[in-house]
């Protein structure tokens, strides 16, 4: 039997009622999902309660949670002063027609700690905030083209949904790559609209930018790459797409859905460098459904109802809602800049920890990460790009991703993960041990 077939053996045998409902929710929903991040084979598990890093599932199994639900909890599951503060606006009521005053405590924290936000504005997915982020630059400069990185994720709308995670052999050449449309159902129009860059590529991102300058409404990037396995932009990089879009008079918007972990003022102030527009999601809803998108007031001007005949329209019947806003400044106003120090001093910790390992076991797999994020890399390649993801073995991540769910361990289905404010080092050397124990029965020892 291979590794993965004897650990997905122990997984159906340790989880029969997850696999029970998984059967029921075939019925209703295609796959039995709705949310592809948190689906995998041979069926997921099903949460009943989670708390602080512990997740218990419908079998009674207890996993301590490295994925904190895509980043966002940052400070794990349950707060005590995020629970609080839900119950107290439960009992005031949980949206309304009108404005509550929380959403403007919540935007003058964003404001005051976020370089590049003079206005913002809330929405309720990281997909809606790179939606209207790029509405955004699309009004304020008139042109339709935007610049993106190979293998970087934006959200799941059709503007955006290119070259994601495109098969290699139809993505053209490395240093030149061709706009590929995801799946079947977006606008294949939408590619025209795209200019794909290679991430961490300073020479070719500044020839694709110089070639397209006149055409682009933006430069899009994520300063920290969370579908390639959590990996950091050179700062030369970011540098690069700073300096070029200034001189050339592009927006640069940075998609910080998940990069805001890195500091309280995001990673444009953990590399120093500020862009014009920036969306945020996960983090600053505290756990609730959320998105954000702000920078120059000159650009976010346009959504102000009285701006006159150039106004930009946007709607949403749970934009700002009170629920996520208390959720989200109760989140904030504990992310102190210790609490970052500490998170990143755990991040360190756990990376190194993980690449001794590796060592140790002479096992041909990498990690990468910044801050608080990490990933698990199947390949011996150091992974800076997607091309170099790309080489993952996907055999070896289903039987590692399996084996850490046998010990109690859940990471992402891509075996990406993140440390929250309450996990302890202990967590993280059980994390260390639970791999090791998944990497012997592999076979490395
Ligand atoms: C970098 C980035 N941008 C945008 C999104 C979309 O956010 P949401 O899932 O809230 O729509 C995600 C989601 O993971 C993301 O990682």
């Amino acid at each position: 039997m291979s590794a993965l077939n004897a650990e997905i053996t122990t997984y159906e045998q340790a989880n029969p009622e997850s696999k029970r409902l998984h059967e029921r929710a075939e019925a209703v929903l295609p796959g039995g999902d709705s949310r592809n991040s948190i689906f995998w084979n041979p069926f997921p598990v099903y949460i009943t309660h989670a708390e602080g890093t512990a997740l218990t599932d419908v079998d009674g199994n207890v996993r301590t949670d490295f994925v904190n639900n895509m980043t966002t909890l940052i400070m794990g599951h349950r707060h005590p002063d995020v629970v609080a503060a839900l119950h107290e606006q439960v009992d005031h009521g949980v949206s309304y027609p009108a404005p509550s005053p929380h959403v403007i405590r919540w935007g003058e924290i964003l404001c005051e700690r976020v370089p590049s936000i003079e206005k913002i504005r809330f929405v309720n997915s990281g997909t809606e905030a790179t939606l209207n982020a790029i509405r955004a630059v699309r009004a304020y400069t008139g042109k339709t083209l935007i610049a993106k990185c190979e293998g970087a994720y934006h959200g799941n709308h059709d503007a955006i949904q290119i070259s994601v995670t495109p098969p290699v052999d139809a993505a053209g050449d490395a240093e030149s790559p061709d706009p590929v449309v995801m799946f079947p159902g977006i606008n294949p129009g939408a590619a025209e609209d795209i200019v794909i860059m290679p991430y961490n590529n300073l020479e070719a991102a500044e020839r694709i930018i110089r070639e397209n300058a006149e055409e682009l409404a933006a430069v899009i990037v994520e300063p920290i790459n969370g579908q390639c396995g959590m990996v950091p932009a050179r700062p030369e990089f970011l540098q690069l797409l700073r300096d070029l879009t200034k001189e050339l008079d592009i927006p640069l918007i940075f998609d910080e859905v998940i990069s805001f972990r890195a500091s309280s003022g995001g990673a444009q102030e953990w590399y120093g460098i500020t862009p014009d527009v920036t969306c945020f999601g996960k983090v600053i809803g505290g756990g609730m459904p959320v998105g954000a998108f702000g920078g120059k007031a000159e650009i976010m001007q346009l959504w102000d109802p009285n701006s006159g005949p150039d106004f930009v329209q946007h709607a949403g019947t749970f934009n700002g809602n009170p629920m996520t806003a208390v959720a989200g400044v109760t989140t904030l106003e504990l992310l102190t800049p210790e609490v970052y120090e500490e998170l990143e001093r755990k991040g360190d910790k756990l990376r190194q920890m993980i690449r001794d390992l590796i060592a140790e076991l002479e096992v041909p797999m990498g990690v990468t990460g910044a801050a608080s994020l990490f990933a698990l890399q199947f390949t011996t390649e150091a992974v800076t790009d997607y091309r170099s993801y790309a080489t993952n073995d996907k055999q070896m991540l289903q039987t590692v991703f399996t084996g850490l769910l046998n010990e109690g361990i859940l990471m992402s289905n891509r075996c990406a993960g993140n440390v929250s404010a309450v996990h302890t080092d202990e967590d993280l050397e059980n994390f260390v041990e639970a791999l090791r124990r998944v990497l012997v029965r592999a076979g490395y020892a």
